[in-house]
């Protein structure tokens, strides 16, 4: 059968783990999809720079919009990062150009998912972001195939790495912020402009794209009720453990009476409770349907493996044939998101 033949666009924590997987694992991908899947082009800043992957077997383009209108690129991974600028023309040129799209990127889709969704399946093309989501986790999936059948009640759940791991090395180390900040740095889960994390942003777009698949409601990052982690300090955590709950960045979608309403604010959970047995980078995220009931779904939500694994089930499900909608319904069939607010934070 004929390849997929990607063009990788952003070769940082991300990009260098997916290079890592379609190479060492080139066999069984093949066999698993009926078709090869093989890297052809590659672009990043810095030609030189050692990122721990032979790149010498792939075309090199300085600028990731020339490696999106390749003639040698089927599929476009676009894991450069940022809500404008290379990311977003690299996504528009890769659809203009009729190629389909895998990205980690949601910064971008939380701002401009649903345009870009409609342009893509308005040319038949497939426009994908399970890595964009809780990392490792498939809860893109899991909402768009697994409980296709179901009416979402709930979405919850704890959806920034960073964030989970410095409240939950504030509180078993006692460390300060500032040390446990760069340690989040050095281990690759911090975004490129690290307020994102901690202002509770980043986990805004997450449950923003979450909540549009469940509610089949336009993607309203404006809507989802914000609050990060940046008040909360050692004292407060030392109080929350001593009455039993511990300090979580976490998020609610629901649908009310009201219109949709989600937050994403620093909450007090049981500390037996699952979520607050959740340590380190790893993401929970909760889905109710009326017909399956709670499932509660626990990994790592950041770094360069399992992120580069959730960034594969997307090539792999392009390269099966399965023509799947982004947001689990065509994207000009969402309805206008109606936003309820029940009061601050
Ligand atoms: P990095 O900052 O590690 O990598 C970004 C890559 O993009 C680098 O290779 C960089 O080049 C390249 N790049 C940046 N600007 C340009 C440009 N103008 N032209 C060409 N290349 C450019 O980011 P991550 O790998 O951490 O993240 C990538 C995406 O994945 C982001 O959207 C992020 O939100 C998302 N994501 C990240 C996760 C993580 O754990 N890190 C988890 C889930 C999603 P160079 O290397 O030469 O500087
Ligand atoms: N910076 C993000 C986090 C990366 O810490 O969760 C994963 O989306």
């Amino acid at each position: 059968s004929d390849p997929v033949r990607l063009g990788i666009a952003g070769l940082g924590t991300v990009g260098a783990g997916v290079v890592k997987i379609v190479t060492k694992r080139a066999e069984t991908l093949a066999a698993r999809a009926g078709r090869p899947i093989q890297i052809t082009a590659v672009s990043a800043r810095t030609r030189d720079k050692d990122r721990g992957v032979d790149l010498s077997p792939f075309a090199w383009e300085d600028d990731p919009v020339a490696l999106a209108a390749r003639d040698d690129v089927d599929l476009v991974v676009e894991l450069v990062g940022g809500d404008s600028g290379p990311a977003k023309s690299t996504v528009e040129a890769a659809i203009a150009n009729g190629k389909d799209v895998v990205t980690a990127n949601k910064a971008l889709l939380a701002l401009h998912g649903q345009a870009l969704a409609e342009a893509a399946e308005a040319k038949g093309l497939c426009l994908r972001f399970e890595a964009a989501v809780a990392g490792g986790i498939p809860c893109v999936k899991a909402l768009t195939e697994g409980l296709a059948g179901n009416r979402i009640e709930r979405v919850m759940g704890v959806m920034n790495g960073t964030c989970n791991y410095i409240l939950t090395r504030m509180e078993d180390a006692g460390l300060p912020y500032d040390t446990v900040f760069a340690e989040a740095n050095a281990l690759g889960y911090l975004e490129a402009d690290p307020t994102l994390d901690v202002g509770g942003i980043d986990a805004g777009h997450k449950l923003a794209l979450l909540a549009s698949i469940a509610y089949g409601t336009r993607v309203d990052f404006e809507g989802v009720k914000l609050e990060g982690i940046e008040r909360v300090s050692i004292a407060d955590i030392r109080h929350a453990a001593d009455m039993g709950f511990k300090v979580k960045l976490l998020g609610v979608a629901q649908m009310t009476g009201r219109g949709l309403e989600a937050r994403m604010s620093p909450c007090l959970v049981p500390a037996s409770s699952p979520l607050g047995q959740l340590d380190g980078a790893t993401n929970m995220v909760v889905l109710e349907g009326d017909a399956v009931g709670r499932i509660v779904m626990r990994g790592a939500g950041a770094g360069e493996g399992p992120t580069a694994s959730a960034v594969l089930a997307d090539i792999m499900e392009i390269a099966r044939g399965t023509r799947l909608s982004t947001f689990g319904q065509p994207a000009s069939t969402l309805k206008a998101g109606t936003r309820a607010h029940s009061g601050g934070p």
